[in-house]
């Protein structure tokens, strides 16, 4: 797999970051931690700015950012100019969120489902594609206000 992870988080989903590194790198992806990088205290925004930057950017078309309730990772990204990041909590979400509403950053509650119910929802996430057709118009409008 020729691909690039970014992922981010804070100490909420630090664990569960840590987990999803070693599942996305044993199946062949490329991982870019932007951190944190201990279960220490941080501010979500710090980790979660950075990676949101990217994505908008396009260095990367796809991306994983994690806090306790997932909150304030996904409403820290949604700040972003083309980011669409998706708070998903099981696999069907994850699925919707890319086919429906090409969603680019893939936000997990750290605290609130288990870790390998996060990897499915990983894989379902990075294996969806968009359908395109009424969705983009509807896509197009998110950011036309
Ligand atoms: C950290 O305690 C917690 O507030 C944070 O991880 C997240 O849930 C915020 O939305």
């Amino acid at each position: 797999m020729n691909q690039t992870i970014p992922i981010a988080s804070d100490h909420g989903g630090f664990e569960m970051k840590q987990f999803l590194i070693g599942k996305l790198e044993a199946v062949g992806y490329t991982v870019r931690d932007y951190g944190t990088h201990s279960a220490d205290s941080v501010d979500y925004p710090d980790m979660i700015h950075p990676l949101a930057t990217a994505i908008s950017r396009n260095e990367y078309p796809l991306g994983i950012i994690l806090c306790g309730s997932g909150n304030g990772a996904q409403m820290t990204a949604n700040h972003h100019t083309h980011v669409r990041a998706a708070l998903c909590w099981n696999v069907e979400l994850a699925k919707l969120a890319r086919q429906h509403n090409d969603a680019n950053i893939l936000t997990l509650p750290g605290r609130f489902i288990p870790c390998d119910l996060a990897w499915e929802i990983v894989q379902a996430f990075l294996s969806a594609s968009f359908e395109g057709g009424r969705h983009t118009r509807r896509v197009e409008k998110i950011e036309q206000f």
